[in-house]
C-alpha cells in the first residue's frame, strides 16, 4: 500500500464525519441506522465477529474506538458478563457520547470525547469507524487507517480487532473506503503481530481482522 505525501486533509474529513454521524443520530435516534448500519441483525453480526478476539477465561478491559451510542458495550455485557471489567468508548461526536451515557448502564463503562486513546486496555475494537472517508483519496485514507492501527495497537495489551468494507465489491460509493483485506492483513502481520486472523465469512460486504499479541491471549 503506497503512503500519501501527507495526511493534511484528515482533520477536515474528521469534522465532516463527526457532523455526518451527529446528523444521523438526530434523524434516526438511538438505533443501528444512526451508526450507518442497515439493521440490528447486521449490527450484532459485526460484534459477533469482533468478539472472537476475546479470551473470556481471563478478565479483560476494552477500548472501543468510534463507539457511537455504546451498542458494543451493551452487547459485550450480555455476551461476556462479569469477565469484562472495564469499557471505555471514544467518539468524536459529543451527541453520540451523550446518547451512550444515557443508554449504557454497564458498571465500569465510561465514554470519552475525542480521537486519542489515552489509556491502555486489554482489547481494542474498531467497528465501522474507518468506513467513511468523504473527499479523502484512497491513498490518504489507507495511510490514515494504518497509522491509527499502529497507535491503537500500542495501547492494546492483548489484542486489537477492526472491520472495513471490502474491496471485493462490484460497485462503490465514492465517499466510502473499501479496504483490500490482503493489504491490511499484510500491514498487521508486518507492523503489529505474528498472530493475525482474517474473517471474510459473512454476507456483509466487509471483513474483520483479529490481531493477538500471543496465541490465545
Ligand atoms: C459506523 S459508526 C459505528 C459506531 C459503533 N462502533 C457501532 O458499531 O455501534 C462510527 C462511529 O465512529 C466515530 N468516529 C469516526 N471517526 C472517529 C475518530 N477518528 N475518533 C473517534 N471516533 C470516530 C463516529 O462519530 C461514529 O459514531
Amino acid at each position: 500500500m503506497s503512503a500519501p505525501p501527507d495526511d493534511s486533509s484528515i482533520p477536515k474529513t474528521l469534522d465532516g464525519i463527526r457532523d455526518l454521524y451527529t446528523g444521523n443520530l438526530a434523524e434516526h435516534g438511538v438505533n443501528s441506522k444512526s451508526v450507518g448500519w442497515r439493521d440490528e441483525a447486521t449490527h450484532l453480526l459485526r460484534f459477533d465477529r469482533l468478539a472472537r478476539l476475546v479470551n473470556p477465561t481471563v478478565p479483560f478491559t476494552v477500548n472501543d474506538w468510534g463507539c457511537g451510542y455504546g451498542a458494543m458495550c451493551v452487547d459485550f455485557e450480555q455476551r461476556f458478563g462479569a469477565a469484562m471489567t472495564g469499557f471505555t468508548g471514544y467518539d468524536i461526536s459529543r451527541e453520540m457520547l451523550d446518547a451512550a451515557r444515557a443508554a449504557v448502564r454497564t458498571p465500569g463503562a465510561r465514554f470519552v470525547h475525542g480521537s486519542d486513546v489515552t489509556e491502555e486496555a486489554d482489547y481494542t475494537f474498531v467497528s465501522g469507524t474507518f468506513n467513511v472517508k468523504l473527499e479523502s483519496t484512497d491513498a490518504e485514507w489507507a495511510a490514515y487507517v494504518t497509522s491509527r492501527l499502529e497507535a491503537l495497537w500500542a495501547v492494546s495489551r492483548r489484542g486489537l480487532a477492526f472491520n472495513l468494507l471490502t474491496s471485493y465489491v462490484d460497485w462503490k460509493e465514492p465517499h466510502l473506503f473499501y479496504g483490500d483485506p490482503r493489504d491490511f492483513f499484510d500491514v498487521c502481520k508486518r507492523r503489529l503481530s505474528k498472530y493475525v486472523t482474517l474473517l471474510h465469512d459473512t454476507p456483509l460486504y466487509e471483513w474483520t481482522i483479529l490481531v493477538h499479541r500471543e496465541p490465545g491471549a
